[in-house]
């Protein structure tokens, strides 16, 4: 195995964009990557790209070869694999990516993440997201993303006494961090009053306890870790990539408010790395809802179990927090464009690290973590990013 470092990123806005097709969605995020890590064309050996649903979402399949031809690489025949693994399709895509680097095959690859969601209308969205839940068992029956988080919530709030409050802590500082950054689909900060009085979705979770429905690309450069330094000088290092699974549905589980795939990814991260959940400095999870970003720091291994409700109260993931959580505005409020997540993700990371967060930098970023899971946790993957 060699060392693995990103040289470059590059990420859209999020957001509704009805006025960019998804080639130019995934052109302009790859050319911002590209030039940022000042590699040719001639020099790629192999794009992976993640996204989850385009079949449905716009009418095409066969994502790999497109991205490539509309990229403008043709011509030079580059491999090009389109990677799905539900809402984790853009973590495993850069864990694919990393592979093919760390093994030595590849020096040089392009990871690329998208989902245009937009274009359907919001029912079709929400039954085409559905389709990664299990259908025999939840979709069938009625259950959606929504339906199926809410009751993850309701039982966290039973077992653990986590108020409605508290979940909704986790939206006011997401927005809060968004409105930071000039990609996040919703730039503005909102009251937990509007939190708690917004819409009803599925109860406990309203309409802003919820990722939106979201347009957008991510790209990062991924290069051998020796070459890494020829091309910038701030390259950063993936020390680690976990993955797990878990049963397609939630009634199979062992139980239903600690995702064992979250667990599982990330005790092999951070058996990688040689590091603990204390040494991780910054994360990006994957708050879909507000209650996944509460479960996600307690099986990251941020806080004990059942204690995420009260960290976010006491505000220890804010920007100036023991360990900030979602600095770019998490899936709430930088949208959730399925295959874009986990690339942004990473590319958020690698800012933070760099010290190019701009407004919503926090102090001495060395060591960040990303967190993508699919689906109701039935698959996730976990990476560590350190400054080389
Ligand atoms: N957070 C904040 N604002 C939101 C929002 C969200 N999640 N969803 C929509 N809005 C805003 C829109 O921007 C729009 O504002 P505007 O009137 O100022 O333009 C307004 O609310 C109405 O938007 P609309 O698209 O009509 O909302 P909707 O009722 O169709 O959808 C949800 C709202 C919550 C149902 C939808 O965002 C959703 O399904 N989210 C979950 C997505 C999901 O399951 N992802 C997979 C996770 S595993």
């Amino acid at each position: 195995m060699r060392d693995v470092a990103i040289i470059g990123k590059g990420v859209t806005k999020f957001g509704e964009l009805w006025d960019k097709s998804f080639r130019q969605l995934i052109t302009e995020t790859g050319a911002k990557a590209i030039l940022e890590a000042g590699v040719s064309g001639t020099e790629i050996d192999a794009l992976y790209i993640g996204s989850m649903g385009s079949g449905r979402f716009i009418g095409q399949e066969h994502i790999g070869a497109l991205v490539a031809d509309c990229s403008g690489f043709s011509h030079l025949h580059i491999p090009s694999t389109r990677v799905e693994s539900a809402c984790a399709s853009g973590g495993l895509a850069v864990r694919q990516g990393y592979f093919s680097v760390a093994s030595g095959i590849n020096d040089i690859v392009v990871v690329g993440g998208i989902e245009k969601m937009t274009d359907v209308v919001g029912t079709e969205a929400t039954s085409t997201l559905a389709t990664v839940a299990d259908q025999e068992w939840e979709a069938f029956f009625g259950a959606t993303f929504p339906g199926l988080y809410a009751m993850i919530a309701t039982k966290h709030m039973k077992d653990y006494g986590t108020t409605r409050e508290q979940l909704a802590q986790v939206a006011v500082k997401n927005h809060a961090n968004g409105a930071l950054n000039p990609n996040a689909q919703f730039k503005r900060e909102i009251s937990l009053d509007a939190v708690i009085n917004a819409p009803p979705v599925a109860y406990p979770l309203g309409m802003l306890d919820c990722s939106p429905v979201s347009d957008g690309a991510a790209t990062v450069i991924l290069c051998a870790a020796e070459k890494a330094k020829k091309y910038v000088d701030n390259p950063v290092k993936i020390i680690a990539s976990g993955q797990a699974s878990d049963t397609l549905a939630l009634h199979g589980r062992r139980e239903i408010c600690t995702f064992d795939s979250t667990v599982y990814a990330a005790k092999m991260a951070y058996k990688q790395a040689n590091l603990k959940p204390k040494d991780i400095d910054v994360a990006e999870v994957h708050d879909c809802f507000t209650i996944a970003e509460i479960l996600a720091i307690e099986d990251l291994g941020f806080v004990k179990k059942g204690e995420g409700g009260k960290a976010i109260e006491n505000k220890i993931t804010t920007l100036d927090g023991e360990i900030p959580v979602n600095t770019s505005g998490g899936l709430k409020a930088k949208g959730h464009p399925i295959g874009a997540t986990g690339v942004a993700q990473i590319a958020e990371i690698v800012a933070q690290i760099q010290g190019k967060a701009d407004k919503r930098q926090i102090k001495n970023a060395k060591i960040g973590l990303t967190h993508n899971i699919g689906g109701t946790g039935a698959s996730c993957v976990v990476h560590i990013l350190e400054a080389m």
